[in-house]
């Protein structure tokens, strides 16, 4: 092989390395598991409007659906603001996706496994994982016909 085959195509070989790792490290989500993006900064995620969602979508107790940087919970029968909660979607500790564990009443991060009360206590810290979190906001609502709004 000549020389200047030998450079085009090790060039070539590297290139393609390169390509690879740049890719696979530009579509990582973080360390171990579901990270959201953005800052978390606890004002539900609003651009101008505040986050809502048709009660229709979570028409069974436990039922839940994000909506913004809001997490919709509904916990009771019926259709008045008490029947759902609304907190923070994206957890404080490194911005976890938080979703609600129905059989056990919790609310729980996908990342680092910290939980929550329904009120936004923390029951569990981040594990495996250095660093706290703190309690989760929680908004009230407002309910307009079927539109239920968090005041964030
Ligand atoms: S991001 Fe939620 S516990 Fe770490």
């Amino acid at each position: 092989m000549k020389r200047k085959e030998f450079v085009i195509k090790m060039g070539t070989g590297v290139l393609v390395a390169c390509s690879g790792s740049c890719l696979l490290s530009a579509c990582s989500p973080g360390d171990d598991g579901i990270q959201n993006t953005g800052e978390n900064t606890g004002d539900g995620g609003n651009n101008g409007s505040k986050p809502s969602i048709d009660i229709g979508v979570i028409p069974e107790v436990g039922d839940q659906r994000k909506s913004g940087r809001v997490l919709f919970i509904r916990i009771d029968t019926g259709n008045s603001t008490s029947s759902f909660v609304a907190l923070e979607a994206i957890c404080p500790h490194q911005s976890g996706a938080l979703v609600y564990v129905p059989d056990q009443q919790i609310v729980q991060c996908q990342l680092h496994a910290a939980q929550y009360e329904l009120d936004g206590d923390v029951v569990r810290g981040p594990q495996n994982s250095s660093g706290s979190t703190r309690d989760l906001k929680v908004y009230t609502t407002a309910l307009s016909g079927t539109t239920l709004t968090a005041n964030t």
